[in-house]
């Protein structure tokens, strides 16, 4: 579907006001995302892994107004957010001409994220798509006959417009963002849930963040993307990506967890490999990031219990294995990889299915 099924139809109803509320959640992608073209065109496909937890939950008020334009105010926690409305500004700049209506409307914005705010977890993921699916209710409610199929697509091309690894918090436990001759219907401008049969090992996943560094990145996601323009192994990344999700989509199939490990893990370190190999070069690792890689490692050799971890644009790891080592994995957790964290905070997750609607 090209993008220009996006755009918006006036159909001849208009709603005068009304409140909708919605929760979307944060996702780590396995296959990383690291390099765009103009318009958030991601340089490769990805597939991520939709969490339970770690979410945002938006409420959207909207009254019909007089004068025509983008008008909204913001709050965050409960407090009145300016310094976040630039961002929100441009969101609705980008989609303004998919979503018209927008124009017609003030917005009242109240969100929060269920995931403290210094925790180096990114929101914009899950703040995007929560913030995406509240227009589409509304959008929904101009269009009665819109199917669901045409409402996830639309989130999850609309939250693309507002940061790109959003498009795969709308709908699905793995999604899939990217055009892949593999994966039935994929496409740059959303995402969509992985079409294979995924093995049951993989059906209850866990995700522990273990939270490393919890301040401001140093150098931003759009930074780092950028970075990719002039990169000398871009190419290679870039041939490299599908590649390794075809071989994950293999291993997401049968239940290959030794296959699934060392893709997630390779995946993982290339995408730090790339910000260290960038001009200007950066690392956002930290000494207790390796701490805990080594620490994974070592507890996977001398247990045979196949945890692994994936690493953010961020400090943080991501520490993956199936729920029937639950038990086991959270005494490891606790004992060893805790005293690595600031705080000895980490936020223990899980694989969930992506946005909800919450009645008010
Ligand atoms: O969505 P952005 O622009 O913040 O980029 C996210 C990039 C990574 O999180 C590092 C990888 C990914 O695919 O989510």
């Amino acid at each position: 579907m090209g993008q220009e099924t996006f755009v918006y139809e006036f159909v001849g109803k208009k709603l005068t006001e009304g409140s909708f509320q919605w929760s979307a959640p944060s996702n780590i992608a396995l296959v990383k995302y690291w390099g765009k073209r103009e318009g958030q065109i991601p340089a490769n496909p990805s597939l991520s892994f939709t969490l339970t937890h770690c979410k945002t939950i938006t409420r959207l008020d909207f009254q019909l107004k007089e004068i025509s334009g983008i008008s909204f105010d913001l709050f965050f926690d409960g407090q009145s957010k300016e310094e976040f409305k630039p961002k929100i500004q441009k969101f609705f700049e980008r989609i303004r001409p998919y979503c018209p209506y927008i124009d017609d409307y003030h917005f009242v914005i109240h969100t929060h994220n269920t995931f403290p705010h210094s925790s180096g977890i990114a929101s914009s993921a899950s703040g995007m798509a929560a913030l995406a699916v509240n227009l589409m209710q509304l959008e929904q409610g101009l269009n009665p006959q819109m199917d669901a199929n045409y409402f996830n697509q639309k989130a999850s091309f609309l939250a693309r417009l507002g940061s790109g690894s959003a498009c795969r918090s709308i709908s699905g436990a793995v999604v899939v963002w990217g055009a892949h001759s593999e994966i039935a219907a994929s496409s740059d401008y959303y995402g969509v849930p992985f079409d294979g049969a995924l093995h049951p090992i993989f059906q209850d996943f866990q995700d522990v963040i273990l939270l490393v560094d919890k301040g401001e990145k140093k150098v931003s996601s759009t930074v780092g993307h950028d970075l990719m323009h002039q990169h000398p192994f871009a190419q290679q990344r870039f041939e490299q990506a599908p590649a390794n999700l075809s071989r994950l989509k293999t291993a997401l199939e049968t239940g290959d967890l030794e296959a699934f490990i060392a893709i997630v893990e390779s995946e993982a370190l290339t995408l730090h490999a790339m910000m260290m190999t960038s001009m200007p070069y950066f690392i956002l690792m930290k000494p207790q990031t390796l701490q805990i890689i080594e620490h994974i490692w070592s507890f996977r050799s001398q247990f045979q219990i196949p945890v692994c971890f994936t690493l953010d644009a961020g400090a943080n790891v991501h520490l993956l294995f199936p729920k029937a080592h639950k038990t086991r994995v959270m005494e490891f957790v606790q004992e060893v990889l805790a005293p690595w964290c600031q705080q000895q905070h980490f936020i223990a997750d899980e694989m969930g299915f992506g946005a909800q609607k919450i009645d008010l």
